[in-house]
């Protein structure tokens, strides 16, 4: 009998080793530097606090959030999964845990650790990889567990192909009293130029 390996994806116990500014999974935000954020011209910093919450299988939507974090002087928060996904979880149209979880629209599979406190946060850059043209089902979980009301969320997603799609809008219900961008589609080899001309467009610096 053979174990398939777990991906980078998930762990059972929270990993901040890639984290370097990570929300703390106790509910006290580590901030990140200086504490008197203003905005450059470049969008570069802002006066919002921002958090960047990703959930991530094979790093792509983790290389992608990082950078996000590193633009704009950020926080981050890492979704993982409580029941770690492994290789043989995500291979799509197999029938797979992922493929069988999307399918279920009652899935919400558990978050591993504590929550995040996003109390201070004024904006949320929400990623994720695209499964089956919409959000993973974790993501569902994450926005029914925090209070997300009084925020900006911003999506942001990978995938093969799939352009963004539905994927964010149908994410709009489970949040009440939250304000949502309009998401951005990135292939896994997104350049960083393309993300800061992203995070330029979004206007940040005008958002209270
Ligand atoms: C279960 C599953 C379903 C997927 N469905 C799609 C899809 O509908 N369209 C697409 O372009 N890519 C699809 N992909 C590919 C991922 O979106 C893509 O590899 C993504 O960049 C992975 O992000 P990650 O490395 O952050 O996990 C799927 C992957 C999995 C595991």
């Amino acid at each position: 009998m053979s174990f398939s390996a777990v991906t980078g994806c998930t762990s059972g116990t929270p990993n901040n080793t890639t984290q370097d500014k990570t929300a703390s999974h106790s509910g006290v935000n580590e901030k990140s530097g200086d504490e008197t954020k203003s905005i450059d011209s470049d969008g570069k910093k802002t006066n919002a606090d921002v958090i960047v919450v990703y959930f991530s299988c094979t790093g792509n939507t983790r290389t992608i959030a990082k950078t996000i974090q590193n633009e704009l002087n950020a926080d981050i928060y890492e979704i993982k999964a409580k029941n770690p996904y492994t290789e043989d979880d995500i291979k799509y149209y197999t029938d797979c845990r992922a493929d069988r979880e999307q399918k279920d629209p009652s899935a919400r599979p558990e978050i591993a650790g504590d929550l995040p406190d996003i109390s201070g946060y004024n904006i949320v850059f929400l990623g994720y990889p695209i499964w089956h043209g919409q959000a993973p089902k974790i993501v569902y979980t994450f926005l029914e567990s925090v209070d997300m009301s009084g925020k900006l969320i911003i999506p942001f997603c990978t995938s093969g192909s799939s352009p963004i799609g539905s994927s964010a809008t149908n994410l709009h219900p489970l949040t009440s009293d939250a304000k949502w961008k309009d998401g951005k589609r990135f292939a896994a080899e997104a350049s960083k130029e393309e993300i800061q001309s992203w995070i330029s467009g979004l206007d940040l610096q005008n958002i209270k």
